[in-house]
């Protein structure tokens, strides 16, 4: 669906003239290696896709906000200056969530019409709900005149989604789609929040994205029971000296005082997280060297640590990934956001591209009896303001 399409339904949907209509854009992302490592402060590599959610809004004049989406059904209306609270598991939580912080921020907000449209495949692990969450801030934004940097926004919509929707995220995926940039992927220490743009130099090769249409289930609690075992592994390794994170120990140290979890499971936890970080690191050289048969190799044992240390992959993401990597000119293949279903990413040479949708999609098939889709994505610009 294009703008004017949009702008024609947000018209037949709320009547009046297109005066006073805007329209904001906030794109997904696919993270290249660094999965779970934002929570415990590490590095992390995403880049923002050229797929996204597009957000048609025009002020009301009244003390209220209407919501409602072309991929949901469900639709909402608030009235500013009253509490805001929870609407079931709906997709309005996101943007009452934004709208929750900037109350809290004492923004003086006015009312609006609000129309969201995604083509981000929903529940794939593509951050459809960051997407939409910075969509709302920049619109806010701009609309309230806060003039908040970018960063802040960011930083607000990760609390709308720890405080209002209740996932202990990192801010990973809002800062990949405020900060996206085309044909770069984001380097990014959560310790300092500074970041490096690293040029996306795939030559040959592409990233195709894999879905594996498996609805996610209870990922979020699955989700935040991670983020728990982490915060343990923290306390056990807080009798070596006062750490606040996994990542404030390298890989090394680790290594030498692992024993000191008794715990198997938490100690593996912690291992995916430290291993994970030093493959970030390896990744951006890689990377910058067009070492592109490295970087492979890196997601792989991504993929596999992901797989058998923090175990959020399931039967469905290892059937692709392993298909993947049986598949001629693919150099490296891994689940990609917080797993439990979702996506993959594949380092797929150009050339082999049909063969590898035709070939993975009959493996996959056959493995699970599911219908996976297939992407191709390239890294684009963050959100913004379009019209
Ligand atoms: C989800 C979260 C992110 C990050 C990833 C896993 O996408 O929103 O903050 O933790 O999972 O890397």
């Amino acid at each position: 669906m294009d703008v004017d399409e949009l702008k024609k339904n947000f018209l037949a949907r709320y009547g009046g003239t297109a005066q006073g209509l805007e329209v904001f854009f906030a794109p997904g992302r696919i993270n290249l290696i660094g999965e779970h490592t934002d929570y415990n402060n590490g590095y992390v590599l995403p880049c923002a896709i050229n797929f996204g959610t597009y957000l048609l809004a025009r002020p009301n004049y009244e003390r209220v906000v209407r919501l409602a989406s072309e991929n949901f059904d469900y639709a909402a209306e608030v009235t500013l200056g009253k509490p805001l609270s929870r609407q079931g598991e709906h997709w309005v939580n996101y943007p009452l969530g934004v709208y929750d912080q900037f109350a809290q921020h004492k923004v003086k907000m006015q009312g609006a019409d609000l129309l969201y449209y995604g083509n981000i495949p929903n529940g794939a692990g593509l951050s459809s709900s960051a997407s939409i969450e910075v969509a709302t801030a920049v619109m806010l934004n701009d609309q309230a005149r806060t003039d908040l940097p970018m960063m802040e926004l960011v930083k607000l919509s990760q609390q709308a989604e720890n405080q209002f929707v209740g996932v202990c995220c990192g801010i990973m995926d809002q800062f990949a789609v405020g900060f996206g940039k085309k044909d770069h992927a984001l380097f990014l220490d959560i310790a300092t929040m500074k970041y490096e743009l690293v040029p996306l130099m795939l030559a040959d090769y592409c990233i195709i994205v894999a879905n594996t249409n498996k609805r996610r289930g209870r990922a979020d609690s699955k989700y935040n029971e991670r983020v728990k075992e982490c915060r343990k592994a923290v306390e056990y390794l807080r009798q070596v000296r006062p750490i606040d994170f996994l990542s404030d120990m390298s890989l090394q140290e680790f290594i030498s005082v692992k024993h000191l979890i008794p715990e198997a499971t938490i100690r593996k936890r912690a291992a995916h997280i430290l291993s994970e970080n030093q493959r970030v690191l390896d990744a951006v050289a890689a990377l910058r060297r067009g070492e592109l048969p490295l970087l492979g190799q890196l997601m792989d044992a991504s993929h596999n640590s992901l797989r058998y240390d923090y175990e959020v992959t399931g039967a469905e993401l290892d059937a692709l990934a392993e298909a993947a990597r049986r598949t001629p000119g693919v150099l490296g293949s891994r689940m990609t956001g917080a797993g439990f279903g979702g996506c993959t990413i594949s380092l797929v040479h150009k050339d082999a591209i049909a063969n590898f949708i035709e070939s993975v999609a009959q493996q996959y098939h056959q493995a699970t009896g599911l219908q996976a889709e297939f992407y191709e994505t390239e890294p684009g610009d963050g959100a913004r303001k379009l019209s």
